[in-house]
């Protein structure tokens, strides 16, 4: 059977590291919330064009930094906060809620099938709530382009410091330009500039490419209702997606706060462009393969069906299908287009 929804009454503290303060990631439910289930975006409403974040000019800046300002002042019990969509993130990766059925099981939902699917949720309503905000049905938040040169550093509009992108939580060694290095453990590289640049392209390919050849390599493996959490990551969950949080984190933090651990890591800003690309590479993904129908994903009722609870825009309490995030244009969200690089990176 699919992962069911969780029953949100019934959230408990998350198993956090000790060192970790006392943090509550289940306050975003109000009993006797209804419940409504997903409907996809009217055909014609505009489609979002996530541009790449080192591309984008001084207005669009101005206009992400005031949807995020006003995103941070919404009082933090508000759904559509983001102290609200920080605790969403870390109740789903810190065993918050149980599977439903299986009280010694939590829902998990890294290190297996599920991540794309719930994090391309995440972004959804994240955008459409800063959307909103501003009142601009067109915005859309920026990724991280760290597949090719230009994007390989932290995206300079994340640095400043008098900006709500900002977050003083992170590796102050890291800075831009300096070079990220896609499969960071911890050891600092002394590697020149292009040599990064050519060991993270390599990296990409081998990651999108000759590693990826089959579905549960690329997605991770199957988790349905009743199985042990954690049964496998995909190529790019594993890497760059865990390095490039370890890497972005501020190891004066007992736990890499905020991006280098699970259940601080989207009070950073810079997760959701983290995160538009990593969903970017889900779509890069498919692309390259063609005929693959459903964004290239399983015909596994099991992974079609199964849910989650996410609020929208209105504060509503939305129950999601993974089959109903298949197809980004349905969802009107697209990528800049960008050149790949890594494409001609084989090994
Ligand atoms: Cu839910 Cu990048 O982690």
């Amino acid at each position: 059977a699919p992962v069911q929804a969780p029953d949100l009454g019934n959230c408990h503290p998350p198993a956090l590291p000790d060192t970790a303060p006392d943090v509550d990631c289940c306050l975003a439910y109000r009993a006797g919330t209804g419940t409504v289930d997903f409907e996809l975006p009217p055909a014609s409403s505009p489609l979002r064009v996530r541009p790449a974040a080192h591309l984008v000019d001084r207005e669009y800046v101005a206009k992400y930094e005031e949807a995020v300002a006003l995103m941070k002042k919404l009082p933090d019990d508000d759904p559509r906060s983001l102290a609200q969509q920080w605790r969403v993130h870390c109740a789903y990766c810190d065993g918050a809620f149980d599977q439903v059925g299986f009280p010694e099981l939590e829902i998990q939902i890294h290190n297996c099938w599920l991540f794309y699917p719930w994090h391309r949720f995440f972004l959804y309503f994240h955008e459409r709530i800063l959307s909103k905000l501003i009142g601009d049905d067109k915005f859309a938040p920026p990724f991280w382009n760290w597949d090719a040169p230009g994007g390989m550093s932290l995206p300079a509009i994340y640095a400043n410091t008098s900006s709500p992108l900002y977050d003083e939580r992170r590796n102050p060694a890291h800075q831009p330009p300096f070079t990220v290095d896609l499969s960071y453990n911890g050891t600092e590289q002394t590697t020149p500039r292009d040599q990064q640049i050519d060991q993270n392209l390599r990296i990409m390919y081998r990651q999108m490419i000759s590693s990826a050849k089959k579905k549960e390599l690329f997605f991770g493996q199957p988790y349905h209702q009743g199985d042990q959490p954690d049964p496998g990551a995909g190529t790019i969950e594993n890497v760059p997606h865990n390095p490039v949080h370890f890497w972005s984190g501020d190891p004066r933090q007992a736990n890499g706060e905020d991006m280098g651990n699970f259940y601080s890591a989207a009070r950073d800003p810079l997760f959701f462009a983290h995160h538009g690309n990593v969903d970017r590479m889900w779509s890069v993904w498919s692309g390259l393969r063609p005929g693959n129908a459903g964004a290239g994903g399983f015909t596994d009722t099991d992974w079609l069906d199964a849910a989650f609870l996410f609020y929208d825009e209105e504060a509503r309490l939305v129950r999601v299908r993974v089959r109903d995030c298949l197809d980004t244009a349905a969802l009107r969200y697209a990528y800049q287009d960008v050149a790949l690089p890594w494409l001609d990176a084989k090994p």
